[in-house]
Parts: structure tokens; sequence; C-alpha cells
């Protein structure tokens, strides 16, 4: 019952009937622990060297800290306050049970011999971003799950899966005490993560569910939006050097007047990977078995293991490879969709295209699309670059702000992001403070039409050692949330650990370390943030 570790994504759900700017529950991602930050007289765990100082105590308080919360908050006085004993409020971990659900489930990829049915998984990892279905359910996403699986790949079944995932990643020592984190014991546990799951706040009984219809992989974030003809659409970047952006659309309508009619919407639908052309058009191309190169001569067996391992059907289809994709986000108020691409330092100048156009990419950049005819379902979308990141007053860094941007309004490393009802981006930096700028993470708002458009200016900056993660508006703009992640983090060169951390943010009380926190920012004198 406590609040998890690293806190990522914030999403917000009024309570209905309610003034929705004043009461309701705020779901945060936990996306990843640091041992040396949560326990004593702990250094770097490396797999090699046996993880010294890891107990299955302290492995067992790290599963505890992982997944989400669920909480509800009031706004009272004009300070937002934890509801006590809220009815809803729950903790999901990487122990809490959760079903598998659409096209893939019950695949032979996902038995194991603690569920011979292939549809009961045990918890949810590294969940990064996520997003909030108009039906208020949270969709929370496994991101870099190869990190918590030890073992050796050798008599595997499907070695290059394994590789194109990048498992094991032994950065964790789960596996030494849990033989379901290690694929010698348990081949096909890491095919039961990297899926976005479905939770239901509402309904403190019920039981997560990972959407299988939307694919595996490094998810990042699920922005969403209800397309013109009902059907619901989320984008989601796969976050992985020189991987993909992918879109969900759902093969029903989502029915506004019947909450239990959306209940599995997720469960059918077609995925599609993006492919950006040079002159500026695009393409969605559907992973559908059968279609295309996705049949059985080329390896695709069925829709099931193209969803398993969605990355191979990627490649297949031809997908642009992309500068890490993170957050993605739609434009309320223009129908454009923001695609936050955080770095690549493995392009290389001869692998530069039209929309990753810059090799050992330091800084990030930002790509608009814009869906033909406004249409989120359509096949065809045409994009082009919103800003290249870092220090316009550097010329080698091409970077392409507009001139109105300060020396302080200038960010790289785009990642989570956040656009208000008035249509202005909100972008949480990740990587600016370790090295390629210099400065600390934040936030910067971006204007994105008009004569301002690409000016960023600096709003909020986090502690030393952290990222900005979060960002979320109440629906009015009036409160406008964000997650500082791994406050005191160890930097290039400058150790912190639990012992002797660079920050005791936000406590600030000497015996205690620095803690992951959510932030409320509320304008002073009220009104909308931003204005
Ligand atoms: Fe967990 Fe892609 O940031
Ligand atoms: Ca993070
Ligand atoms: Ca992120
Ligand atoms: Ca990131």
């Amino acid at each position: 019952m406590q609040f998890g570790y690293n806190n990522d994504f914030v999403g917000y759900i009024p309570r209905p009937g309610g003034d929705p700017a004043a009461r309701g529950l705020l779901v945060v991602n936990h996306e990843y622990t640091s041992a040396d930050m949560m326990f004593p007289g702990i250094g770097p765990q490396r797999a090699k060297d046996g993880f010294p100082g890891m107990t299955r105590e302290r492995v067992d308080v790290e599963m505890a800290a992982h997944g989400g919360s669920v909480i509800e908050i009031a706004r009272i006085d004009g300070r937002w306050r934890v509801v006590p004993d809220a009815q809803e409020a729950r903790r999901i971990t990487a122990t809490t049970p959760m079903h598998l659900t659409g096209p893939a489930a019950g695949d032979d990829l996902l038995k194991t011999a603690a569920d011979p049915e292939g549809r009961t998984v045990l918890g949810m990892i590294n969940n990064c971003a996520g997003g909030i279905t108009p039906w208020g359910t949270w969709l929370t996403c496994e991101e870099n799950f190869n990190l918590y699986f030890l073992g050796t790949a050798q008599a595997h079944p499907r070695p290059a899966a394994l590789k194109r995932y990048g498992i094991p990643a032994a950065y964790y020592a789960w596996g030494k005490f849990h033989d379901r984190f290690d694929i010698s014991k348990t081949p096909n546990e890491p095919n039961r993560f990297g899926w976005v799951v479905e939770i239901d706040p509402l309904d403190p009984a019920s039981t997560p569910k990972k959407r299988t219809a939307m694919g595996r992989f490094k998810h990042e974030g699920a922005a969403n939006v209800v397309n013109r003809d009902g059907r619901f659409v989320v984008y989601q970047g796969d976050d992985q050097r020189m991987d993909y952006v992918y879109r969900f659309v759902t093969a029903r309508a989502y029915d506004p007047a019947d909450r239990a009619a959306n209940r599995d919407l997720l469960d059918a639908g077609t995925l599609s990977v993006a492919v950006f052309h040079p002159d500026g058009t695009g393409e969605w191309r559907p992973l559908v078995f059968g279609q295309g190169p996705l049949v059985p001569q080329n390896g695709f067996a069925s829709q099931a293991q193209i969803l398993i391992e969605a990355r191979f059907a990627g490649d297949a289809l031809g997908a642009t490879k992309m500068d890490r994709p993170e957050d993605v986000e739609v434009n309320p108020a223009t129908g454009k969709v923001y695609v936050m691409l955080t770095s690549n330092d493995a392009r290389k100048e001869s692998e530069t295209d039209a929309a990753n156009p810059r090799a050992n990419n330091a800084f990030g950049h930002i790509v608009e699309i814009m869906p033909e005819g406004g249409d989120h379902a359509a096949d065809r979308f045409s994009w082009e670059i919103l800003v290249k990141c870092g220090d316009p007053a550097i010329a080698a860094v091409g970077a392409t702000f507009s001139s109105a941007t300060t020396g302080y309004g200038w960010f790289a490393n785009p990642d989570n992001c956040a656009v208000d009802s008035a249509g202005r981006l909100w972008v949480a930096t990740d990587g600016n403070s370790a090295g390629s700028t210099g400065r600390t993470d934040g936030i910067w708002g971006v204007e994105t039409e008009g004569a301002g458009r690409a000016t960023a200016k600096r709003f909020f900056s986090v502690p030393i050692g952290a990222e900005m993660c979060g960002p979320y508006f109440t629906p009015d703009d009036t409160t406008f949330f964000v997650a500082v992640q791994h406050p005191g983090e160890s930097e290039d060169g400058r150790l912190s650990s639990f012992d002797d951390p660079s920050t005791r943010w936000p406590d600030f009380q000497p015996d205690m370390p620095p803690r992951p926190s959510v932030v409320a920012i509320t304008k002073i004198g009220g009104g909308r943030v931003g204005t």
C-alpha cells in the first residue's frame, strides 16, 4: 500500500458527477527501481558480479515498487491532497495477476509451466508512459521489459526474437530468485511482457488486461483520439534506436453512451507501422497475417506470432527506422500528431533519411504528422519536422527553434508530452542533464501554429539527476501534473547513492533519501496554466 518508485506517466480521471477540476483519481506508472538509491550500502548492480547486495527480500521490494498506483486526490482550499482510504486506491505491482486478451491470448508462445493456458500473467514491468481513454480507463505501457531477464539464450526456441528484443539484458537480479525471470528456465516468460495494459481505476476489483492486439514492443505511450467515424485510435512509439512508430485503430466505434460497451474495444482492430517518405508523405502499413510480406514463407505463421514479435513484422513491411520514438500526442485543436524522437547515437551519416536527418543525433527532434483529410484511420498522411532540438547558438547542432526562442528556451531530448486545450505542446525531456547539453531536464512549452511556431519557453526544471515525466492537465488546464523521476541518480562522473545522495529532494531531511514524486502545478491566483 505504498506509492511505488520512479513515477513516470501521470493520468487524471475526474470523479464521475463531481467537479472535474477538484476531485479525481490520479494514476501513476512506476517504471523502474534504482537499488543504489533505495537501499543503503549498495553499489552498481551487475549480473557478471552476481548482483552484490541484492537479497531476495530486496528483489521483492523492487518488484513491489514497480507497476502503478491509483490514488484519489481532491483540491481543497486550492491545495491538492490525497483522499485517505479511498475505495479505488490500489497498487498494481510486478506480481499482480492480469489477463492476456485479444488475438494472441492463449498462443503457444505465451504458455509457461505456471500458466499452461497462456492467458494469465503476474505483473507488469517498466511501465513508462501511457494514456487515459475517453471511457475512463488507464493504458499503461511496458517499455524496457528486457532488463528483467537473466539466463542464457542457448537452447532457446526463438533466439532471433530474443536478440531483436535485447533479451536477456540482465540488468536486475530478479531471475536469481524467481525462475520466471530466467529465460533458461522459463523461455516464454519474456513474451508475456512488452504490452499495453488496460486498467479500470473506477473498478478496484477489476483485473488488468494486457491487450495483445496492440502488439508487443518497447511501448513508450498510448496517446489516443476518437476518430471522426467513432473508431478509437492509439498512437504508439517503440523506444529503441532504429525502431518504429505504430498506430492501432479499433474495429468497432467507441460508444460514449455505454461504458460497458467499450470494455473490450481494444481487443479487435488493426495495428499499423509508419513509413515516412522523403517527399513529405507517409503511409501506415498494416500488421495483418497473410497480407503483403506477412506470409508463412517469410516466417510469419499466424496473427498471434505477428503481434508477439511485432518488430519482425515492422522490419518486413519496410517501416522507417526512427531516432527512438517516445511519446506521440494528438493536438485536439488541429488533429495534427506530434512524435517525440529523443536521440539516436547509433545512426550513421549513410543511414540518415528525411524524417531522421541527423547522424549521431544527440539532441532529438519532433515530427508532426497530418492524417490525410483529418482522418486518423486513413492509410496515408503528410508530415514535416516541427523542430530539430539542441542549442540554436551552435551552428553545427543544426537546431531549428524559432529566432524568438531565448537562451533558456531551447531544449534537447524530447520524451513525454502533453497538448493543452489551446493547442500548445508541452515537452518533457530526458537526457538533457546526462551530457547532451549540460542543462537539467524539465518541461518546455512549444508553440505549434502561426508566427510563433517552434518557439519554445522553459517552464519547469527538475532537481539534479532527475528526468521529467508525466505531464498531464486536468480537463480545464487549471492543474498541470508532472512527475519527477529518479532525483539524485548518478550522472556522468557524479556519483550518488542512498548513503551519499546528490540531493534529498523533496523532503530535504537528513535521514531521507531523494524520492521520486508527483508535483501539481497551479497558476498563482487561479486560471489556466500557461496563460
Ligand atoms: Fe521510459 Fe522511453 O522512456
Ligand atoms: Ca523514464
Ligand atoms: Ca519516457
Ligand atoms: Ca526516455
